[in-house]
C-alpha cells in the first residue's frame, strides 16, 4: 500500500473515491462534505433527508459522481455519535469502507483529516489511526490454495489529506507509527493463521531469527539439549508428547544501556493444543492452531519495537513447542521440576500453557527482567467471562496493572482487569508437590494467572490472557475472520511509553 500527504482539498482530488464523514443526527454538512453536497447537486443531503444515510457507525454508502467532482466516487462514512466518537471508533469506520471500497474495485483511495474528528489525540494520530484502519482492516490470510489470493485485491494507494498547521515531518511520522505497527499485527496474524503442519515450532523459533535479523536485535534460541541443561522441566513435560522438539527464543533490544531495567515480555507458543492425554473435545480442535498468538504477539512486537527504537530495554522470551497426545506424554499426577525449583503436580494436561510460561517468566527473572508481561491463549474461562471483546488482564501490582491499561486504551485495545485475591491461591494446592497447574471448576482464568504469578514472585508483572481476543469469528470492524493480532499493538505502545 501506498500512501501520500496532499494538501489539495478533498473535493478537487483525483481519486477513485474520497471519504466524507457523516455522524449520526448531524443537522447540517460542513466542509468537504458540504463541498461535496454542492457539486453533486444536493444528493448527500437529500439522502440524509430520506433517512437513507443515518450516520450509523461504520454505514457506508456510495455515490458515483460522473465527472462532477474530480474524484469518481464519494464514500459517505457514518461516524456514529459525535459524543462518542473516538480513535477505535475511527478506525473500525474506516477499516469497513476501506474493504467496501476494495471489494468494489477502487485503486486510489482519499480521506482528510478533517476538524471534525474531535477525539482526544492529536493529527498525527489521526494519520498513524486511518493508517491502521486501512493496513489491519484489508488483511486477509493468503492461504494455500493453487490460485494464490492477493491481499487487499485492488487498493494500492490511499491519499491523507491535511491542513496547513501539519508539517511535513508530523505527518511523516504518522504514517511511519501507522505502519510499522500494522506490519506488526499483520505478520503477528499470518503466524496465527498458518497451520500446525506449517508453523511448528523450529519454523516459530525460524521467524524470531528473521525479525532479529532484520531489526537489529539479538536473537538466542535455546534447543531441547540447553532446556535439559538449564532444567526446564516444565516446558520439556509438555513438549515431550510430540515429536516436535521444544524450543525456548530469547530476545533481546537494548534500547538504554545506561538502564539496568528491563522489561520482560513472556508469550505463550503452543503452536498446537490437542488437550494432552486429557484431549480436547472434538470440535473446534483446529482453533488450537492459534495457541501461539501470545507468542506471536511478543515477537511482532519486538519488530515494531526494533524499528521505532524506543529509549528502553525489552527482552522476549517465548517457550515454544506442542501439545500432543502419545505414548511419551505427560500424564495427569506427574510431578515436574521446573526451572525455577518449585515441583509442579499436573492436574490436567490441557492446562499447559500456564506450565511452559511457568519456566518463561522465572527464566526471564533470571536473565534480568525487572517487570513483566506475559500474554497467553490461556483460558477458555476468560472467554466466559469478557466473550471475544476484551483481554483479561491480571497483575500483582498497580503502577504496572495501570501502565498496562494506558497503553492497551492508547493502542485501541480493549482489556478488563480481573481479580486476584488471595482466597484463589488455595486452589492450585497441592499434597505432593509445590503447587499443582489446575485446581477443579470455578475462575479459570484467575487460577491460571495465580499459578503464573507463584513463579513470578514480587516483580512487577501483568498476566494478559487473550484466548477470547486473539481471533475472530467473522469479518467484524477492524478485523477480518480468524488472527486478530490481539496485544501487539498494546505491547509495542506499553514499550514506546516506557522509553518516553
Ligand atoms: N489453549 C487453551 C485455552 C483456550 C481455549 C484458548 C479456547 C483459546 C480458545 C488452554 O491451554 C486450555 O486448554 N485451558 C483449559 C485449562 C483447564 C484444563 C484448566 C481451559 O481453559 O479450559
Ligand atoms: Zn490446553
Ligand atoms: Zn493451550
Amino acid at each position: 500500500m501506498q500512501f501520500r500527504i496532499s494538501r489539495e482539498p478533498l473535493t478537487e482530488l483525483t481519486a477513485d473515491g474520497i471519504i466524507i464523514f457523516y455522524f449520526k443526527n448531524q443537522r447540517k454538512l460542513t466542509g468537504s462534505a458540504a463541498e461535496a453536497d454542492r457539486l453533486l447537486e444536493h444528493q448527500i443531503s437529500r439522502l440524509v433527508a430520506e433517512g437513507e444515510v443515518r450516520g450509523e457507525l461504520a454505514e457506508v454508502t456510495i455515490l458515483h459522481t460522473w465527472g462532477k467532482l474530480a474524484a469518481k466516487r464519494v464514500i459517505i462514512l457514518g461516524l456514529g455519535e459525535s459524543e462518542k466518537l473516538n480513535m477505535d471508533r475511527i478506525r473500525k469506520a474506516i477499516a469497513v469502507a476501506a474493504r467496501k471500497a476494495d471489494s468494489i474495485g477502487i485503486k486510489e483511495l482519499a480521506i482528510g483529516v478533517t476538524s471534525d474528528l474531535r477525539v482526544n489525540g492529536n493529527e498525527v494520530d489521526l494519520i498513524q489511526a486511518f493508517v491502521e484502519a486501512v493496513c489491519i482492516g484489508l488483511y486477509r490470510f493468503a492461504g494455500y490454495q493453487k490460485e494464490r489470493a492477493v491481499y487487499p485485491k485492488h487498493l494500492q494507494a490511499l491519499t491523507i489529506v491535511v491542513g496547513e498547521h501539519i508539517s511535513e515531518e508530523a505527518a511523516a511520522v504518522g504514517l511511519e507509527r501507522g505502519e510499522v505497527l500494522s506490519h506488526a499485527v499483520n505478520m503477528a496474524r499470518d503466524w496465527i493463521n498458518e497451520p500446525a503442519n506449517k508453523f511448528h515450532p523450529s519454523r516459530f523459533a525460524e521467524v524470531a531469527v528473521e525479525v532479529g535479523k532484520r531489526r537489529g536485535i539479538q536473537v538466542e534460541v535455546l534447543e531441547e539439549e540447553d532446556l535439559k541443561r538449564l532444567g526446564m522441566g516444565a516446558l520439556l513435560a509438555v513438549a515431550q508428547g510430540s515429536d516436535q522438539p521444544a524450543k525456548m527464543v530469547v530476545m533481546r533490544y537494548q534500547g538504554a544501556p545506561e538502564s539496568t531495567e528491563w522489561l520482560g515480555y513472556v508469550g505463550k507458543g503452543i503452536t498446537f493444543d490437542t488437550g494432552g492425554i486429557q484431549v480436547k473435545p472434538d470440535k473446534g480442535m483446529g482453533e488450537m492452531k492459534g495457541d501461539m498468538a501470545g507468542g506471536a504477539a511478543v515477537i511482532a512486537a519486538m519488530d515494531a519495537i526494533g524499528a521505532l527504537r524506543p529509549h528502553v530495554n525489552v527482552l522476549a522470551v517465548i517457550p515454544i513447542c506442542e501439545n500432543m497426545i502419545s505414548g511419551s506424554g505427560y500424564r495427569p499426577s506427574d510431578v515436574i521440576e521446573s526451572f525455577s525449583g518449585k515441583t509442579i503436580e499436573v492436574g490436567h494436561t490441557d492446562a499447559e500453557g500456564r506450565l511452559i510460561l511457568a519456566d518463561g517468566v522465572a527464566y526471564a527473572k533470571y536473565l534480568g527482567a525487572t517487570h513483566l508481561v506475559d500474554i497467553a491463549t490461556l483460558t477458555g474461562s476468560v472467554i466466559s467471562a469478557l466473550g471475544h471483546v476484551a483481554t483479561g488482564i491480571m497483575g500483582n501490582e498497580e503502577t504496572m496493572i495501570q501502565e498496562v491499561k494506558k497503553a492497551a486504551e492508547l493502542a485501541g485495545e480493549k482489556v478488563w482487569e480481573l481479580p486476584m485475591f488471595e482466597e484463589y491461591e488455595e486452589l492450585l494446592k497441592s499434597e505432593i508437590a509445590d503447587i499443582k497447574n489446575e485446581g477443579g471448576s470455578g475462575a479459570g482464568a484467575v487460577q491460571g494467572a495465580k499459578f503464573i504469578q507463584a513463579f513470578v514472585g514480587d516483580t512487577p508483572w501483568v498476566h494478559m490472557d487473550i484466548a477470547g481476543t486473539a481471533d475472530c469469528q467473522k469479518d467484524d470492524g477492524l478485523y477480518c475472520k480468524g488472527a486478530t493480532g490481539a496485544g501487539v499493538r498494546t505491547l509495542i505502545v506499553l514499550a514506546v511509553r516506557r522509553g518516553s
